[in-house]
């Protein structure tokens, strides 16, 4: 049987227009530019500010930009798959709610929860549904807010994280181009350094859970850190060598945006060239399920087709994994 391609035919990206410096983060927490620079990378990042908005309003811009660059009706899609882990409520899904908001009537349509991973996961659950000939047109979208679970006297965590996400459209192809191989693996293990415990079945919302500040982000760094650095550099290798790919048939490499540090690390573990792997840290912090989406949306202009590169991630869970994708257009 031969074998059936999907390609990424378009992307859009999205992230809100306040942008929160490192220096008003100076003036939250006992924090200096100077260390968020160095021990992160990161410059600025975007808050959506606002009531009454949310994860699905940020999409909603990414997939309205991504409909409209593509030529494709909202009614055409048939599957929307959204990675989050701030959805607007517990449920319904996010997805559900962003098909209500841009005219998506055709289609069914979920979340998926692995946090940084999120959009990885997403996106090899996507290309199955097309890869099965069961779907044609399926949007992938990755998106967090961030600044609704971060807790803003929480030195160690407010200055990393930011809003932002972006969106993928996947189509069949007959051409040999589009998600050619993905390693995907999980570790709850790793859940006791980075969780939100409270609002779950085990601690739902309590004055006790709010009083311990459990409604936030908890993460311990250092041991995240190096989990991150090995499982990433880990499966972007496996994930070569399996397909007997050398550095030099990569175009880029395009890593969750954790930490300025982490990338480097990785692209040294894996002795990829630091000015071919895709870098906007700085601008946007770390938008959890939003990082890989927002970094293609940015490098769109600089990718050609054919152009083979590695998507890699590292995140709660723990949760990672890598995807080779040959470039559609
Ligand atoms: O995307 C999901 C996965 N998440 C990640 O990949 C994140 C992985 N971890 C990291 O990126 C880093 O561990 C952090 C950026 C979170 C922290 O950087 P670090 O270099 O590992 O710092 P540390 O936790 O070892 O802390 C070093 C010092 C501590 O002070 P003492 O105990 O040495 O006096 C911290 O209290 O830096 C202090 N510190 C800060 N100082 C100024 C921690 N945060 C800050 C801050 N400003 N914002």
């Amino acid at each position: 049987m031969s074998r059936k391609y999907v390609a990424i035919t378009g992307v859009q990206g999205y992230v809100p227009d306040y942008v929160m410096t490192n220096k008003e983060l100076e003036t939250m927490v006992d924090t200096t530019d100077e260390w968020i620079r160095t021990r992160t990378g990161i410059e600025t990042r975007h808050v959506q500010k606002g009531e009454g908005l949310g994860t699905s309003d940020m999409l909603v811009h990414a997939v309205n930009g991504l409909l409209e660059k593509t030529g494709t009706k909202p009614e055409e899609i048939d599957l929307v798959i959204c990675a989050t882990i701030t959805g607007d409520m517990p449920f319904p899904d996010t997805a559900n709610i962003v098909c209500d908001k841009v005219g998506i009537k055709n289609a069914f349509s979920f979340d998926i929860n692995a946090a940084c991973s999120g959009f990885l996961y997403a996106l090899t659950t996507g290309a199955k549904f097309v890869e099965s000939g069961s779907h044609k047109k399926v949007l992938v979208l990755g998106a967090d807010k961030m600044s609704s679970i971060i807790d803003y006297t929480d030195r160690t965590t407010c200055v990393i994280f930011g809003d932002g996400g972006g969106a993928v459209m996947l189509e069949p192809t007959e051409e040999e181009v589009g998600i050619m191989d993905s390693i995907h693996h999980s570790d709850g293990s790793g859940r006791h350094y980075l969780h939100l415990k409270a609002g779950g079945s085990v601690q739902p919302i309590s004055v006790d859970a709010i009083e311990k500040r459990e409604q936030y982000v908890f993460q311990n760094g250092r041991p995240v850190f190096k989990a991150a650095v090995n499982g990433m550099s880990d499966v972007v290798k496996t994930i070569l060598e399996r397909n007997q790919l050398t550095n030099d048939d990569i175009a880029w490499l395009v890593p969750h945006q954790a930490n300025m540090r982490i990338i480097e690390t990785v692209s040294k573990m894996v002795e990829f060239p630091l000015d071919r792997v895709m870098i906007n840290i700085n601008r946007y912090g770390n938008t959890t399920a939003g990082t890989l989406p927002l970094c293609l949306w940015d490098y769109e202009s600089q990718l050609k087709k054919g152009d083979n590169i590695i998507l890699t991630a590292f995140g709660g869970g723990f949760t990672w994994g890598a995807i080779w994708v040959k470039w559609a257009y």
